[in-house]
């Protein structure tokens, strides 16, 4: 059976080259397929990378009997069975920070256009009006940016503000290196109070939802504009709204949103819809040619990993391991097995009783499943794999010869 690779959705071009380099045979489709079509695609795969419409449920997992490990060229992996392909010993792998550059030129360029008054300035002279003046116009320079979350793209976001000469300061649930200037406060309330813009970075979690709730938004400094590029769950539109209504907020530019069109052909409808000083984006913060291009060479490189050397650093399903390189005369026995007592001393013996000497082992384990892979040296008899496959706890097993 030659080794292919089927990747759905118009995943990037970047992502040839790894997968080539593995051995695969590439095989796309343009868009999602209906469940049918795509359980009949996956009959063959060795290797499937998806992006967020195809829905990779139990059933497709048992529809794809070869399928060794799931890409998913994207952030989330809501659309995966994660539970179910960790069952079946097969590795989910995204690409977590791919769109991160993308998000912190969006807030800055956002950050930007409401200090300057654009939205509003812009609807008007598409109107025909020439709204020429300087009032509450402003640059960046010398403002204070508060960022709430100073992840991924907070931190890479404080890089960029800094070299714009904006004062950084940020609010962390978790202890942060700061990054050149950019100073922490120690409460929420504290970056409320002190920002000329405040921009959100923090994940959905049960502590950030409507953590910019009428009060929080009430504490915001007067004629301070709020950006919310993360989550649609973070803010109280409602609150917003009043507070962009009083004139306490100056602008606001959202990206996500608490209810968000599910397609193109559905309407996008939103109580923020009335106001010009504000930015609305269909969720578009990750957006770009580059981020795609970025996921597409991250998650490939991630599955020519896994086939290669076995390596599952990064799964968001399974242990992860990272064995490196196979020297050359050494063949690896990979894995995947109930987490259990004993089961690692009955593969060892099975290593022994096929004659062969165990060079290196690394075991990890996560929820009920474990992972070992085992660097092993001498001729192995033909039969040993099939042994491993039928042991008590195996879940799947496979050979990478060195
Ligand atoms: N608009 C888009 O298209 C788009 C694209 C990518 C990411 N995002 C969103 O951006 C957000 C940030 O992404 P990231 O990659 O930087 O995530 P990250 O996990 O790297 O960073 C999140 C940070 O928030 C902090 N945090 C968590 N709870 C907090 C709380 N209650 N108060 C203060 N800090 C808290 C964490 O400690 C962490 O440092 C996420 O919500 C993500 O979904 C949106």
């Amino acid at each position: 059976m030659t080794d292919t690779a089927i990747l759905f959705e118009n995943i990037h071009a970047n992502a040839d080259a790894p997968l080539l380099s593995a051995g695969m045979t590439i095989e796309r489709h343009g868009g999602a397929l209906e469940p049918a079509d795509l359980h009949a695609a996956l009959a063959k795969a060795r290797l499937a990378g998806i992006r967020s419409r195809t829905k990779m449920t139990k059933q497709a997992f048992e529809a794809a009997p070869n399928l060794l490990a799931l890409g998913c060229f994207c952030i989330g992996t809501n659309q995966v069975d994660l539970i179910a392909a960790a069952a079946r010993g097969i590795p989910v792998f995204n690409g977590p920070f791919g769109n991160t550059r993308s998000v912190a030129e969006l807030t800055l360029a956002s950050a930007i256009m409401l200090k300057r008054g654009v939205p509003k300035r812009s609807a008007a002279a598409i109107r025909g009006e020439w709204q020429k003046s300087a009032d509450g116009s402003h640059e960046v320079r010398g403002k204070k940016l508060g960022i709430v979350g100073y992840g991924n793209i907070g931190s890479q976001l404080s890089v960029l503000a800094s070299a714009l000469g904006m004062h950084v300061y940020f609010y962390d649930i978790e202890p942060k290196l700061a990054h050149g200037n950019a100073r922490s406060v120690a409460s929420l309330d504290e970056l409320l109070t002190m920002s000329d813009v405040l921009t959100l970075h923090v994940p959905s979690t049960p502590q950030t939802k409507n953590i910019m709730s009428a009060e929080a938004i009430a504490k915001m400094k007067p004629g301070a504009m709020l950006i919310n590029q993360a989550r649609g769950d973070l803010v109280d539109i409602d609150a917003l709204c009043a507070a962009l209504e009083s004139g306490h907020l100056a602008g606001a530019a959202v990206d996500v949103f608490p209810k968000e069109p599910a397609s193109k052909d559905e309407a996008f409808v939103s109580p923020l819809q009335k106001f010009e000083n504000i930015i609305l984006t269909p969720h578009v913060g990750g957006s770009t040619l580059e981020a795609q291009a970025s996921i597409g060479e991250d998650v490939a490189g991630k599955l020519a990993r896994f086939i290669k050397q076995g390596g599952t650093k990064g799964a968001v399903n399974v242990p992860e391991i990272d064995p490196g390189p196979l020297a050359d005369g050494r063949t690896r026995l990979l894995s995947f097995h109930r987490n259990v007592p004993g089961y690692l001393s009955r593969l060892n013996d099975a290593v022994s009783a096929a004659g062969a000497n165990i060079c290196a082992q690394q075991l990890e384990t996560r929820g009920e499943v474990g992972f070992v892979a085992a660097d092993l040296e001498g001729d192995l008899p033909a039969s040993f794999i099939e042994n491993v496959k039928a042991m008590d706890g195996s879940i799947r097993a496979r050979l990478i010869a060195g």
